[in-house]
């Protein structure tokens, strides 16, 4: 039979489905006690006072920075190295994203690159924390602190990750989460919001239950954009499950990049020392010295049944939206470098130690 191993599955059991049935069973569809539940077990996961549910990780990030009241005129530095959500909640607000440039190890935002594209106009910074490696909490912090900026991380790929620590998520002013079908943990759809701060988490959970204080009594302009009860039951249970998801996750990236640095021409990726990683996704750089081109070597791969990936293959700023905004002007080389080199091998719990072998067979046979 033809090995094929999925970039991304996710890894669901009996434990959600009667999760899901119990909720049919209740006939309380939304705004029950599942909703209430998983938020509470995962602002005890994190370490975090307040976690606020929402309807997917896109809407976090817009929420969170709307309760910080960004808005025109605003500039919010982030990373151009990611998925489009990242900039894209910034334009939500009508405020101007500024795309500072990556490590090119890590593939996190650079600190001194972030001090340097700091203006009087800066109100946020969201870190992205990539492939599920936190970035360089300690050095945003500072710049943060210093110029009286808001901090929000962007957590979507990082659940259970952890930087001297302290869990990604509960470091900023306020953390973000999704929870799509392929994230470390998932919900079906979802998204939450983490903080310390009572005021913000108050004005999230108006602004996500259309501005509601009381019964039907609104108070500002809000949404709905609440999480329902099938969603957070089975968040509930993929909470319970993710510290194994994360480890195997690990276990697979060693694997991957014992096999992987004998061979001439792939880095595997980078991991700091004060950081617990939780590979989101599995990065490698092919280099110029690697005896193929990279979008080569993904073919070569996909047609022996290995799932790949590029995470990311064109920055956020040059984007077509982007482009037709104006920010086509935009360079940051080391995220351009990464676009043209990355390829994502997969990592996800369900892979075992047969596809591994199986991965890293086919490599060699390539290379
Ligand atoms: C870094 C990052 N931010 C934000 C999001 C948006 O999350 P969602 O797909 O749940 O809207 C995603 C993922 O999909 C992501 O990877």
């Amino acid at each position: 039979m033809k090995h094929t191993i999925p970039i991304a599955k996710p890894v669901l059991g009996k434990k959600e489905l009667e999760a899901v049935k119990e909720v049919f069973e209740s006939g309380m569809l939304v705004q029950g006690k599942k909703v209430k539940l998983f938020e509470e077990k995962f602002a005890e996961y994190i370490g975090v006072e307040h976690a606020i549910a929402v309807t997917n990780g896109t809407i976090a990030l817009d929420v969170a920075l709307k309760a910080l009241k960004l808005g025109p005129g605003d500039e919010v530095i982030t990373s151009a190295f990611s998925f489009i959500a990242s900039g894209n909640c910034v334009l939500f607000q009508r405020a101007k994203p500024v795309f500072a440039d990556i490590d090119p190890r890590t593939f996190n935002i650079d600190p001194s690159d972030v001090a340097e594209k700091i203006t009087a106009k800066t109100k946020a910074l969201i870190p992205i924390h990539m492939f599920g490696q936190p970035a360089k909490m300690d050095a945003l912090k500072e710049i943060a602190e210093d110029k009286g900026i808001f901090l929000v991380e962007d957590a979507a790929q990082a659940h259970g990750a952890e930087y001297k620590g302290q869990k990604a998520g509960s470091i900023g002013d306020m953390g973000c989460f999704s929870f799509y079908a392929t994230k470390n943990m998932t919900a079906g759809e979802g998204g939450l919001i983490t903080t310390n701060d009572q005021k913000l988490a108050r004005k999230a959970r108006l602004l996500i239950n259309h501005g509601q204080s009381q019964k039907y009594r609104h108070d500002t302009l809000g949404y709905n954009y609440r999480m329902t009860e099938i969603c957070a039951a089975i968040g509930s249970v993929q909470l319970e499950k993710l510290d194994e998801f994360n480890e195997k996750r690990r276990e697979n990236a060693k694997l991957l990049s014992n096999g992987i640095r004998k061979l001439h021409g792939l880095t595997v990726p980078y991991v700091m020392k004060d950081v617990k990683p939780v590979f989101h996704q599995y990065v490698m750089r092919v280099e110029d010295n690697y005896s193929r081109g990279r979008d080569e070597l993904a073919d070569l791969l996909t047609e022996k049944g290995v799932g790949v990936a590029v995470h990311y293959p064109i920055p956020i700023y040059r984007q077509p939206l982007y482009l037709k905004l104006g920010y086509g002007g935009k360079k940051c080389p080391n995220t351009e470098e990464a676009c043209r080199r990355v390829l994502s091998l997969p990592v996800h719990p369900l892979v075992d130690r047969e596809d591994i072998d199986y991965v890293l067979d086919v490599l060699k046979d390539i290379s």
